[in-house]
């Protein structure tokens, strides 16, 4: 998986700086911004005082541990609230990693830092359960067109919202032909592709410029159906683009239409999850291995992409059921979705989704399974809420507790 991070890394020792800075040239790490300075702990507390906090910091300090504490309470001051600390001491103790731990560092390692090391703290801290919820990235693509990929990526989003009770964005990044307004019965004042035009531009009020959406909770950035020439969209624009929707909404959905592009495929590589939508076809079961076998290996096994057979049971009498393809394919589909055109096309001519035109119907548990699957902490609306999480235990966010 790729990282997307802000790091800082104040060092003393020569092998943590070397560590560091190779950080960079690995691949997980590619897409990260990271600074590598001299100067340790006391440095970051200067530097702090006047420079934004990144996602995450690095200090190595080589001080007395007995005071250590003081030192990290001078950093709390002035970094900004919810950053991810990591620790690295001279002492190899467990009771001053638990002291620290305590502290609300996210993790204390001793100095000097192998690559290997650095690596596996940063992996371990973005993964941080307890950590800030982040806004997850979801990306749905047909293996062919037309399977219904834009109708499921649609009802995935309004599961999010109105069921799971989630700030969602659907960003349709069929730029022409796109029918998320239309599906929602929203008429988008400007065709979200113009964004692209000027990248430059693209901030988070362009961006809630071309957002349309009944509430808060879902709004859609797509097009009012412009015949419009979209070429040479930029795959760091698109980036910058979505990166910028993760910062207002916890889950974004991207419909990722049936192309191959730079853009298309940073897309389904880096997300979260990557939904892969398939109709039971031959052409479908062939566009399908390509792509798994292209995705999954880039994404590595613990992010391998989620398969929905659409249509599930139109090729019965041709024999192409679902256990056929995933038998072909070597793969568990999350879901197999019938054939339902009465559903399907009443909702559509509606500007309804499934779940607003049809008050209770089965499909609405299976988007909203869909949408779970994904890793997003949502509520089901009507079920009985869970009781309130204490916030992350956040050096900088909360009162310091004594230490003994
Ligand atoms: N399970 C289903 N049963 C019946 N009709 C369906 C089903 N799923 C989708 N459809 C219909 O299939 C048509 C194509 O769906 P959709 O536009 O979502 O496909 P797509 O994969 O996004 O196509 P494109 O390649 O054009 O982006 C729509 O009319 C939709 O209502
Ligand atoms: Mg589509």
């Amino acid at each position: 998986m790729q990282h997307r991070l802000t790091i800082d890394v104040f060092c003393h020792a020569e092998q943590t700086s070397a560590s560091a800075k190779a950080l960079a040239e690995q691949r997980a790490f590619a897409r990260c911004k990271i600074a590598v300075r001299d100067g340790g702990l006391a440095r970051a507390v200067t530097h702090y005082a006047d420079h934004p906090s990144p996602h995450l910091i690095i200090v190595e300090d080589d001080g007395d541990t007995a005071t250590l504490q003081s030192r990290l309470d001078a950093l709390a001051q002035v970094v900004e609230p919810g950053r991810k600390l990591i620790v690295v001491g001279a002492v190899n103790d467990i009771s001053v990693y638990r002291r620290i731990v305590s502290l609300g560092v996210t993790d204390y390692l001793v100095s000097p830092l192998s690559l290997e090391g650095m690596m596996d703290a940063i992996e371990r801290a973005a993964h941080d359960p307890k950590g800030p919820e982040r806004c997850r990235l979801v990306a749905v693509t047909g293996a062919r067109g037309g399977v219904g990929a834009s109708t499921i990526a649609h009802n995935m989003a309004w599961a999010s919202a109105r069921r799971l009770n989630l700030k969602t964005i659907l960003a349709d990044m069929d730029l022409t032909f796109g029918t998320a307004g239309l599906a929602f019965n929203q008429d988008p004042r400007t065709a979200f592709g113009e964004a692209f035009n000027d990248p430059e531009r693209i901030d988070i009020t362009l961006l809630e410029r071309y957002m349309t959406g009944e509430d808060d909770n879902l709004q859609i950035l797509s097009t009012p159906g412009i015949l419009r020439h979209y070429e040479g969209i930029d795959e760091e624009a698109v980036e910058k683009t979505i990166d910028l929707c993760r910062q207002m909404a916890k889950l974004v959905i991207v419909d990722v239409p049936h192309v191959w592009t730079d853009w298309s495929e940073a897309l389904l590589m880096s997300a979260d999850e990557t939904v892969l939508v398939l109709a039971p076809d031959i052409a479908n079961i062939r566009d399908s291995r390509n792509l798994l076998d292209f995705l999954n290996g880039k994404r590595g096994d613990s992010k391998q992409v989620k398969v929905v057979i659409n249509k599930s049971d139109v090729a019965k009498r041709t024999r192409l059921l679902p256990k056929d393809i995933s038998n072909t394919l070597g793969i568990q589909p999350v879901a197999a979705i019938p054939f339902d055109p009465t559903t399907f096309i009443e909702a559509a001519n509606d500007g309804k989704m499934i779940g607003d035109r049809f008050k209770s119907h089965k499909l609405i548990g299976v988007f909203t399974d869909l949408v779970m699957r994904t890793g997003v902490r949502g509520s089901v609306k009507g079920a009985a809420k869970p009781a309130k999480k204490l916030a992350f235990p956040s050096l900088f966010r909360k009162p310091q507790p004594k230490v003994a």
